[in-house]
Order: C-alpha cells, then sequence, then structure tokens
C-alpha cells in the first residue's frame, strides 16, 4: 500500500518533496502509461488547491490527446496552438496563467478553473506532451511551482520509457 505523506508548505521544501515521493514511487518502472498515473494521482493528492491535473500526450505533429490524469472526464483533444495547452506546446515553454479568463483561447474543461500552469514534457528535446494543472483559485501558481514541476518532468523524461508512447 502506497501512503500519500502531506507535504511543507514552503514551497521550495514542498517540491523537494514531491520529488523524493515521485523518485521512490516510480522505483525502476519505465512503462510511461504507469508512470503518467500515477504521477497525475501523487500530485493530485498532494498539491493544494487543484481541480484537475493531468497529461496531454502529442499523438501528432499537430495535436494533443487526452492522457493519465485526475479531476473531471476533460476535452479528449487539443490543436498544438490552442489554449494553454497547446500554446505551451507551440512556444516550447512552461506556460503560467494567472486568470485564464483573460487568456485568449483558453479551453474551458472544468468551468470551476481560474488559473492554470502547463509545463511541457520532452524526449531527445522534443516536446511530446504537457502536464496540465488547473486550479479553482486566481493565481494559484506561482515561478517557484513552474520551476518545481519543470523540475518533476525532467524526472519524469529521465525514469519513463516516453518513446513507446507515441
Ligand atoms: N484549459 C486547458 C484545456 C485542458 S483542461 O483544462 C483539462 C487549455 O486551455 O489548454
Amino acid at each position: 500500500m502506497f501512503h500519500v505523506p502531506a507535504l511543507s508548505a514552503d514551497p521550495v521544501t514542498f517540491h523537494a518533496e514531491l520529488r523524493a515521493q515521485l523518485d521512490a514511487l516510480l522505483g525502476d518502472e519505465r512503462d510511461p502509461i504507469a508512470n503518467l498515473a500515477n504521477a497525475a494521482a501523487l500530485i493530485w493528492h498532494t498539491t493544494p488547491d487543484l481541480n484537475w491535473a493531468g497529461f496531454y500526450l502529442r499523438r501528432s505533429e499537430s495535436e494533443l490527446v487526452l492522457g493519465p490524469f485526475q479531476g473531471k472526464p476533460a476535452c479528449v483533444r487539443i490543436a498544438v496552438g490552442r489554449g494553454v495547452c497547446g500554446a505551451a506546446v507551440a512556444r516550447d515553454a512552461s506556460v503560467l496563467v494567472e486568470d485564464v479568463h483573460a487568456f485568449p483561447g483558453h479551453i474551458a474543461c472544468d468551468g470551476a478553473s481560474r488559473s492554470e500552469l502547463v509545463v511541457p514534457l520532452r524526449h531527445n528535446g522534443r516536446v511530446l506532451g504537457v502536464l496540465d494543472l488547473d486550479s479553482p483559485l486566481l493565481s494559484r501558481f506561482t515561478a517557484a511551482d513552474q520551476e518545481g514541476f519543470e523540475r518533476l518532468m525532467t524526472l519524469i523524461e529521465q525514469r519513463t520509457a516516453l518513446d513507446s508512447v507515441l
């Protein structure tokens, strides 16, 4: 049985603890669906004030498709360049949105979402998916969260056979 501990409130400590938890959770497993599913579940159960946490995977050059997640059922397909997720792929960079209503083209899968953080997942330098985090709070995510989740994605990239997901 996996015990999900309460993590520290301090952002730097929180992200160091989250990385250590994910490191232990992944172990020697390299299966992409298993690792992304467990990462989504760990993030969901440890990160405060989320209403959605999960992955979209780049199934073709121009389109993302829903991957492992926690939260309400969500939009299945997002074109690269559309919404916050598609913007992160097109820019090859994280996108932190303090107020989703002020982001042109934001795709509202859950009307409760007020702020969002999207972080690319890469393999051999190419963006092959994104981590998408939604919160019902305005300005929920900080630069420390962006850096923390970027480092978490690096851990997943190093420990998962991501090439077999596409
Ligand atoms: N809001 C995202 C769509 C995905 S859902 O939030 C789960 C976007 O604008 O890309």
